[in-house]
């Protein structure tokens, strides 16, 4: 090989035969346009939060406490908020955030969240909420917000990715007066097993479906054919804790393309505790299938 080919460099090589791996990453199901509509799709058709009004209260109940704790201007970071349906539903109950980051790994989505939710300064930016977080910068026009306590939401994001190193790495990046509020999907019975049969149809349907197959279908390194079995399973990282997974099933390899998980509430807050957060209230749905946590930073 002659020398100046080397110096140019030359192309990457992507190993042919990547292997594929037993869980896809939750960036997988959401990150391209078109799968974040096909989701879109399922979260108008099937999701509580739009089929049911006491789910939708609990988005605003945390306000009047919130005003009494955030007593001035503030910030908002929108962790892992597509269109910012629930900030919004919030933000009616709040005055107009002086800083907002809407923050998703889907970009297109993060950009509409930044259209729809009011504040005085927007920005919008991709993020990996699987790695460890930025520092949320503002921009120089609004330097003074620096002071501001932030409201951090993260909602809808608890089931699908690993939830306490993911409340670790939120709590990391928070300051004293900060508040985070968060929400879970629960298993509605004493057993998280048991309370995630209950409500398994709400992803075994044909929406679902067609969004999952979609991302195993366009997924790289390509899956075998094979097809999709919804069910419940403990969770490979704490085994107490119930999974509702949809599993590619092929000839040669089962992977797991979704999962959801369904704690108890005992479970979240244990997970509260040992991410140093302190609980401040929580808002349950009156048929325990969702609650809204609010929180801050323990010490
Ligand atoms: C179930 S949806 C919830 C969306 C919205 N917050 C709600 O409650 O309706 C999960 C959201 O998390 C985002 N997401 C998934 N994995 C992510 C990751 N690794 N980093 C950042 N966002 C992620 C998805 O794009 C999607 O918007």
């Amino acid at each position: 090989m002659d020398a100046p080919f080397i110096k140019r460099g030359l192309p990457k090589i992507q190993p042919v035969f990547a292997p594929v791996p037993s869980e896809f990453p939750t960036s997988a199901l959401y990150s391209s346009p078109s799968l974040g509509r096909l989701w879109r799709k399922v979260h108008l058709a099937c999701s509580p939060f739009l089929r049911r009004p006491a789910v939708r209260r609990l988005y605003q109940k945390p306000a009047p406490q919130l005003l009494k704790l955030l007593r001035g201007p503030y910030s908002l970071i929108a962790l892992g908020c597509a269109d910012g349906t629930k900030e919004a539903l919030l933000l009616k109950r709040l005055p107009k955030p002086a800083y907002l980051l809407a923050a998703d790994t889907n970009l297109s989505l993060a950009r509409r969240a930044a259209l729809r939710l009011p504040a005085r300064h927007k920005k919008s930016c991709k993020i990996d909420l699987l790695k460890p977080l930025p520092a949320f910068h503002l921009p120089p026009s609004t330097i003074h917000a620096t002071r501001h306590p932030r409201l951090v939401t993260l909602f809808g994001v608890l089931p699908n990715l690993d939830p306490l190193p993911l409340l670790r790495r939120v709590a990391k990046t928070m300051r004293s007066g900060d508040l985070l509020l968060f929400s879970a999907n629960l298993a509605p019975a004493r057993s998280g097993f048991a309370g995630a049969r209950k409500v398994l149809s709400q992803y075994d349907n044909p929406l679902t479906r067609r969004w999952l197959e979609s991302a195993a279908q366009t997924y790289r390194p390509k899956l075998f054919k094979g097809r999709l079995h919804f069910g419940v399973h403990p969770d490979p990282r704490q085994k107490s804790l119930a999974r509702i997974e949809a599993r590619w099933i092929a000839p040669k390899k089962t992977v797991t393309v979704f999962s959801s998980r369904r704690p108890t509430t005992a479970q979240v807050e244990t997970w509260i505790r040992s991410a140093r957060l302190k609980k401040l209230s929580r808002f349950l749905d009156p048929r325990g299938e969702e609650a809204v946590w609010l929180t801050q930073r323990q010490g």
